[in-house]
């Protein structure tokens, strides 16, 4: 840890959106009041007639009031002065690059709205979307707003068994996908996993597919299901009406992680979520009608849903989209990219931070990265070392850094630093976003200076359930306190208010900030035949937050080799996804548990770090112990 501070320059307060801490009083004063005044930054057919209903744990937001997510981000830029101006900026993987203004993308929203539609899509239908980072995925988003059919997007990155399953938790009618996507040169077959994932998903009834790759790859179209994008916008009309929302009328779906192996489908409605992304991205990334803003998340994640799409495009702010891996061809990709469009606001994870750390400074020296002028990261704890590099190398020493703390469930940023107000001190993401009552609590839920970090008000932007699962919402968010959402994680309170992440408490892990539960990397590990029983635990890492390792007990008859190892890794990869691989697997006669049974993932830990072994008075048999020590 370091005391260093560092307060906002005096150029970037002149400048700021926010330049005074009154906006936490005014805030504090009257919640309700503060979040309607960011309520009315947007545009809406009607004004609601209640700011906020609070029936614990349920809360609505905005009642009475009617908007439209794609008309805010398309509609009223083109009709006021932005119509000309680019809404995105496209660099693809292989080096093909284009811009779309704000009224070319309202014209390909509206008219994929129209294909929606003319394939019977109407208000309420699920639509998941499976694509890589391709303005396309975008057009898809808003298009399925404009018509209020909640988008459920799955990232690229999972294989055919996350995407059936996401599809079947929610009944997605439509299923929007392309032939394939660029990674480091390589073509990711989306269609090919889509159509394997699709033999157990009875309730699509048409998969759209965008041509990215084209010649190269083959396309497997099943007549009467499969259709092509470009043929079905090629003379459809370009005029759509967006309809009218209620307020609390579902926006989207998104899928996490948590402690049991099945993804929760986290519901987000349309006039709070709009309003958290629009307030949070004006006023953490300050943003500014010339700027150039790039956030490297996918759009498969929570943050490219707010701060790639919404957030930016609500403000009528320019949002980059690059496809592909950061050190494809070369590991400058990033530095070229910010160089060439003149990136002012830049928003990645620590995990990035550090491999550029690890890549080395010298190969920053060949690039002008000065147009930048706020930096941001989101997704785990950020180590001090790297803050601090991030702020030299990228920052120039000039940038502020906004380290955001929020979740899925969220919607929008939760705990940051405004950049031209509060001094920051690099590990913490200081102090909660105005209107956001978040603190740190022991087992009673007192106020404690380490312990649980909750949310103490409902907030606009907030999950209003699990989808089609009720009482899981209840249970994980609002059951371990009275009233208070509980958030899964572990916090340090210091002397300032500061808030110091820890991370999670819960059987979630987070490598390279991404959330992984550790039931569904077990569940995919206990599928191979040769497996009785596998447990995972998070080990840490010094690149990416976290590394997976599993032990697994295999079944009489069957012996550890490479071989069983790989094909370990293979299950989990075609389960989940590459991005849940096993980096070590152990394997072990027995695991640790208690008398009643439970795996005492504590004492892996322990033991893969070299730690000392924890208390042991609950195990069942300790001989264990000494065995799993002599393998690790
Ligand atoms: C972690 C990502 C420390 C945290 C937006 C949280 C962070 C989980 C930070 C949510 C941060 C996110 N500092 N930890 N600035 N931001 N986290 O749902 O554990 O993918 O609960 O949302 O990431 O991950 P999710």
């Amino acid at each position: 840890m370091t005391d260093q501070k560092f307060n906002p320059s005096q150029k970037f307060v002149q400048n700021a959106n926010i330049s005074s801490s009154s906006i936490y009083n005014e805030a504090n004063a009257d919640t309700d009041q503060f979040w309607a005044s960011q309520a009315e930054r947007l545009t809406w057919f009607k004004k609601w007639d209640q700011i906020c209903q609070w029936n614990p744990p349920f809360a609505k937001w905005f009642l009475g009031g009617q908007i439209n997510a794609s008309y805010n981000c398309l509609d009223r830029h083109v009709k006021g002065s932005k119509g000309d101006k680019n809404a995105i900026i496209f660099e693809g993987e292989p080096g093909d690059s284009y811009t779309l203004t704000f009224n070319q993308l309202y014209t390909e929203v509206c008219k994929f709205a129209n294909v929606l539609k003319s394939l019977n899509v109407t208000k309420g239908d699920r639509v998941t979307i499976y694509m890589p980072m391709i303005p396309e995925a975008v057009i898809a988003m808003l298009a399925c707003s404009r018509i209020g059919a909640p988008h459920s997007v799955v990232f690229g990155g999972f294989n055919s068994e996350a995407l059936s399953n996401r599809i079947n938790d929610n009944n997605s009618k439509i299923l929007i996908t392309t032939d394939g996507g660029w990674r480091r040169g390589k073509i990711i077959p989306l269609k090919k996993n889509a159509d394997k994932a699709l033999e157990n998903c009875p309730s699509i009834k048409n998969v759209i597919v965008a041509k990215r790759i084209g010649d190269k790859m083959d396309c497997n179209m099943s007549k009467g299901r499969d259709l092509w994008w470009h043929d079905l916008t090629e003379d459809i009309s370009d005029q759509c009406l967006p309809e009218h929302l209620d307020s609390e009328d579902m926006l989207f779906i998104l899928y996490t992680s948590g402690t049991t192996g099945k993804p929760k489908g986290v519901v987000h409605t349309t006039g709070g979520y709009l309003t958290g992304t629009s307030s949070t991205h004006n006023i953490v990334f300050d943003a500014k009608d010339d700027d150039v803003y790039w956030c490297t998340a996918d759009i498969g994640w929570i943050t490219g849903h707010s701060y790639v799409v919404y957030g930016p495009l609500l403000n009528g702010t320019t949002t980059v989209i690059y496809e592909g891996s950061p050190d494809y061809p070369e590991k400058d990709r990033f530095w070229r990219i910010i160089e060439k469009y003149g990136v002012t606001v830049f928003y990645t994870a620590p995990t990035a931070i550090r491999t550029f750390m690890k890549w080395g400074a010298e190969r920053l020296l060949k690039y002008d990265l000065s147009t930048l002028r706020l930096l941001g990261t989101v997704g785990e704890p950020i180590n001090p070392e790297a803050w601090l590099w991030y702020h030299k190398h990228i920052g120039y020493e000039k940038c502020p850094i906004v380290d955001t703390w929020w979740q899925t469930e969220t919607g929008a940023i939760m705990i940051s630093p405004l950049p031209g107000v509060t001094p920051t001190v690099p590990g913490t993401a200081t102090i909660p976003y105005p209107g956001i009552s978040i603190d740190v609590v022991d087992e009673t839920g007192q106020p404690a200076d380490m312990g649980y970090l909750v949310i103490k008000k409902p907030w606009p932007s907030m999950l209003r359930t699990i989808f089609n699962d009720e009482q899981r919402y209840i249970d994980t968010y609002w059951s371990k306190f009275e009233n208070f959402y509980f958030a899964g994680d572990e916090a340090m309170k210091d002397s300032d208010g500061y808030i110091w992440i820890l991370g999670r408490v819960d059987d979630v892990l987070n490598v390279s900030g991404h959330r992984i539960g550790i039931a569904e990397v077990e569940s995919a590990l206990a599928r191979h035949p040769a497996v009785a029983e596998a447990a995972v635990i998070g080990r840490p890492h010094q690149v990416k937050g976290e590394s997976i390792a599993a032990f697994v007990v295999l079944k009489e008859k069957f012996e550890g080799s490479d071989v069983l190892i790989s094909e370990l890794r293979d299950i989990v990869i075609k389960g989940i996804g590459a991005l849940a691989k096993p980096d070590q697997i152990f394997f072990t006669d027995e695991l640790p548990k208690t008398r009643s049974g439970k795996i005492m993932r504590r004492l892996l830990r322990d033991i893969t770090s070299g730690q000392a072994i924890g208390d042991t008075t609950t195990l069942a048999d300790s001989s264990v112990i000494d065995t799993l020590k002599s393998k690790c």
